[in-house]
C-alpha cells in the first residue's frame, strides 16, 4: 500500500473530543497546517503570520517553520533576527531549541533556510537525534504552521503531505491560478491529499475572489479527486505592503488594514474548525516525513 496515500486517507477522523479556545493544548503533538502556493510572491508568508497572530490571540501556542529554501521570509516579516538555522543543527553546532527565535506575541519561529532540504540525507543516528530534539519541541506547541516555498519541489510536497491541513494561496492573476492548479494536481494525484482550503489574495473585489475560486473548483471537480474549500479573499491593500516594509505586519495588520482584517476573519474560521476536530494520531509527523522522505519516495514509486 502506498504509504503516503495512507497518511491522508486515515485522516478523516471528525470526532470532537475537545473544544476550541485557549488552553486546549494537545499533548500529542501540534496541529500542523501548511501554507503553500504554486507561484511565488502571492502572500503565503503574510497568510502564515496573520494566522499565527490570530492563533495567539485565541490562546494557542504557535510555532512557525520557515520552510522556504530560497529566501528567509518569516523572520523578516515578523521583524525578528535569526542567528542560526537548521543547517547549524545538522552540522552539530547548536541544538534545535537554540535556533528558535521568539517574535511578537510569543510566536516562535524555526528558521530553516536551506537546512530543510538536507534533512533527508542524514544517517539513521543523526535522524533519530534530530527527531528526539523535535519531539521535545512539539510538546510545547498547539499549532505548527509551515510556510512552504512556492512550487512543486519534493521538499514542498513532503511538507504539504505531512500537514494535517493544507492552505493553498493564490491571486486572481492567470499565472498564479495555473500554478495553483498544478500544485493541487500533484497534491491530489501523487500525495493522496483529498481536501485543501483555498485563499485568494490581492483581490480587487469580493466578486473577483469568488470567481477565482469557482474557476479552480470547477476544473478540480472535473479532473481531480480533490475538494477545494474556498475560505475567503483578502483585498489588495497598500497598507499591507507598507506594514511589511516597516516590519510591523504582525502587530499592526489585523487592526490597521483591510487586508489584515480579512486575514483575521479567515484565520479565526479555519482555526475554530481545526481545533474542533480531533487530531489524527496515525498521521506521521512533519519531521518524520522530512527525515524519512527517501523511504516515502520509494513507497510512492511502488
Ligand atoms: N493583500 C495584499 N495587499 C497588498 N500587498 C500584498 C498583499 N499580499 C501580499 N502583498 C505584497 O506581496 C508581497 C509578498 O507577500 P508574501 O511575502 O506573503 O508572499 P509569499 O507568497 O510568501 O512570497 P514568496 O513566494 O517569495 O515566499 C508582500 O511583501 C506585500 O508587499
Ligand atoms: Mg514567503
Amino acid at each position: 500500500m502506498n504509504q503516503v496515500r495512507q497518511l491522508h486517507t486515515t485522516r478523516a477522523n471528525t470526532n470532537t473530543d475537545r473544544s476550541a479556545g485557549a488552553g486546549a493544548s494537545t499533548k500529542r503533538g501540534p496541529r500542523v497546517v501548511s501554507i503553500t502556493s504554486g507561484k511565488g510572491g502571492v502572500g503565503k508568508t503574510l497568510t502564515t503570520v496573520n494566522f499565527a497572530v490570530v492563533a495567539r490571540k485565541m490562546g494557542y501556542s504557535v510555532t512557525i517553520l520557515d520552510g522556504d529554501l530560497g529566501m528567509a521570509n518569516v523572520d523578516i516579516v515578523l521583524g525578528v533576527q535569526a542567528r542560526y538555522n537548521i543547517k547549524e543543527v545538522l552540522d552539530g553546532h547548536v541544538s534545535l531549541k537554540d535556533i528558535i527565535v521568539e517574535g511578537p506575541l510569543g510566536i516562535r519561529v524555526i528558521p530553516s533556510g536551506s537546512g530543510i532540504s538536507g534533512l533527508s540525507n542524514l544517517t539513521c543516528v543523526q535522524k533519530q537525534n534530530i527527531l528526539d530534539q523535535i519531539n521535545q519541541l512539539d510538546e510545547q506547541s498547539d499549532l505548527l504552521l509551515i510556510d512552504t516555498g512556492a512550487g512543486i519541489s519534493e521538499t514542498v510536497m513532503t511538507l504539504n503531505s505531512s500537514a494535517d491541513h493544507v492552505v493553498v494561496v493564490t491571486t486572481p492573476e492567470p499565472h498564479a491560478m495555473t500554478d495553483a492548479y498544478a500544485l493541487m494536481k500533484v497534491l491530489s494525484e501523487e500525495r493522496g491529499v483529498r481536501e485543501v482550503s483555498l485563499l485568494v489574495n490581492q483581490t480587487k473585489s469580493p466578486d473577483e475572489g469568488q470567481k477565482t475560486a469557482d474557476r479552480l473548483k470547477g476544473v478540480a471537480a472535473k479532473f481531480l479527486r480533490l475538494e477545494i474549500n474556498y475560505v475567503g479573499h483578502v483585498p489588495a491593500d497598500v497598507l499591507v505592503a507598507r506594514s511589511v516594509m516597516q516590519r510591523r505586519a504582525a502587530t499592526e495588520q489585523s487592526v490597521m488594514t483591510l487586508g489584515g482584517q480579512a486575514w483575521s476573519q479567515i484565520s479565526r474560521t479555519l482555526l475554530t474548525d481545526l481545533f474542533a476536530t480531533s487530531k489524527d494520531d496515525s498521521n506521521t509527523s512533519v519531521w518524520q516525513s522530512l527525515l524519512w522522505s527517501d523511504a516515502m519516495q520509494s513507497a510512492v514509486a511502488r
